[in-house]
């Protein structure tokens, strides 16, 4: 990794060596996977709901398997605190969901510190995986520990880190045992997720529009000033919209406000206009008159005191579609409205729709994960995407410009990233 030392600023994949870079036949390559996939049922029935993950790392779990690779994969899932906990978070319905999608035999080892994988690992066929039980039953993985770290280095010649959606999280599997492994680098995935994520940040072609919803202006702060200066018009939705346009003195009944960032939600509307860019806030709105039990439901262009507003109505619909179609790069995170219930979901995929049309025009159409990509899921467009990012907080992070650990330990020479465990 000539010239990746520590202290050089690097952006991007700078520095990172990728699965290509590697001779991997009969070699041990580990690969830290991001299988933290929705799941619905109870323990024992359990299904996942979305295996958008488990098919994102298909393209390097394949790889290393065409090139003869012993593949050991290991995810985290969910936030186990308790040994109770672990009926609810095996990694057992992906395991088995993810012996489907590579037609061969997913082999769930329960303790990554044992000898097992060591003992598998040489006699694995070609179409056969090792995965480690979720590594957050491990105590010492959410605490970057070193003994998790070596002992899985002891059966690991390559590390390969594929899970951009934990990247952000200094943990044993992600940051402590790269150290340990000369050499390691980056899959599929990472690489298309720095590409398309880096693009925004580095590449931006105009008119660049941000779509911005979801529940709270709290969260996009820092992703909003990152890229406050290659933004041409924010689109806003989703509760956020209610916090701006109470800021703005709109009514918004008794929609969610986040009443200690009206302040912030002024001046940013201030600066974002005082440099000639554009800021639009929903001209109508599918409000009800209660979120749990509606009996009303109707569309509005003033909110009523008595009512809440849950999703953009039909003309910030076709504003917004019109804006997108002017558009040659989107960055869309959060959504419209409470898109999880049909009648409050038309805003979210009205914009799945003309991100969509964006793509297959050649726009760039980049979803920043979390919920905006269920919505894009549930719309039906999500393959229409130039990208959706497997990653919640790590997108964003990413986007604020912050530095992830499981890349940053990706891009350090071997002496840099030798521990002081
Ligand atoms: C995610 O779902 O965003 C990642 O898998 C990280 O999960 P965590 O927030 O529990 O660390």
């Amino acid at each position: 990794m000539a010239g990746a030392g520590f202290g050089r600023q690097f952006s991007g994949l700078q520095g990172i060596k990728s699965i290509e870079d590697f001779e991997l036949k009969d070699q041990r390559v580990f690969i830290r996977v991001d299988f933290n996939v929705p799941m619905e049922g109870k323990p024992g029935s359990l299904k996942i709901t979305d295996d958008t993950r488990i098919r994102a790392a298909l393209p390097t779990i394949r790889y290393a398997l065409d090139k003869g690779a012993k593949v050991v994969l290991a995810s985290h899932l969910g936030r186990p605190e308790t040994k109770e906990d672990r009926p609810k978070y095996t990694l057992e319905p992906v395991a088995k969901r993810l012996g489907e999608l590579i037609e061969g035999e997913v082999i769930l080892v329960e303790e990554p510190r044992s000898d097992a994988p060591k003992a598998l690992l040489p006699g694995l066929k070609g179409n056969q995986v090792i995965m480690l039980e979720n590594v957050r039953f491990e105590p010492g993985e959410q605490k970057n520990d070193s003994k998790l770290a070596n002992a899985i280095a002891a059966y690991t010649d390559i590390y390969i880190n594929d899970a951009f959606g934990a990247s952000h999280r200094a943990h044993s599997t992600i940051d402590a045992l790269p150290r340990l492994i000369a050499k390691r680098g980056c899959g599929f995935l990472i690489k298309k997720e720095i590409e398309c994520l880096g693009g925004l940040l580095e590449k931006p072609l105009k008119p660049f529009v941000a779509i911005l919803g979801g529940a709270k202006v709290s969260d996009k702060i820092k992703v909003v000033d990152n890229l406050m200066d290659s933004i041409d018009t924010f689109l806003i939705g989703g509760a956020m919209a209610y916090t701006f346009m109470a800021a703005r003195g709109l009514a918004v009944g008794k929609s969610r406000v986040e009443k200690d960032k009206l302040s912030f939600a002024r001046e940013l509307m201030e600066r974002i206009e005082g440099r000639g860019k554009k800021i639009l806030l929903p001209i109508d709105h599918v409000v009800a008159n209660d979120f749990l039990a509606p009996s009303l439901i109707e569309t509005v262009e003033t909110i009523a005191e008595d009512r809440l507003g849950l999703d953009i109505g039909p003309k910030t619909r076709e504003l917004y579609r019109k804006e997108i179609a002017r558009a040659k790069m989107i960055f869309w995170n959060g959504p419209m409205g409470v898109f999880e219930k049909p009648e409050f979901a038309k805003g979210s995929f009205a914009v799945a729709e003309a991100l969509a049309a964006l793509s297959a025009s050649g726009g760039q159409a980049i979803v920043g994960g979390g919920d905006s990509a269920a919505a894009a899921e549930a719309s039906g467009f999500a393959d229409k995407m130039t990208h959706i990012s497997t990653g919640g907080g790590a997108s964003l992070e990413y986007l604020e410009g912050a530095k992830l650990p499981g890349l940053e330990v990706l891009r350090m020479t071997r002496e840099s990233a030798t521990p002081s465990l």
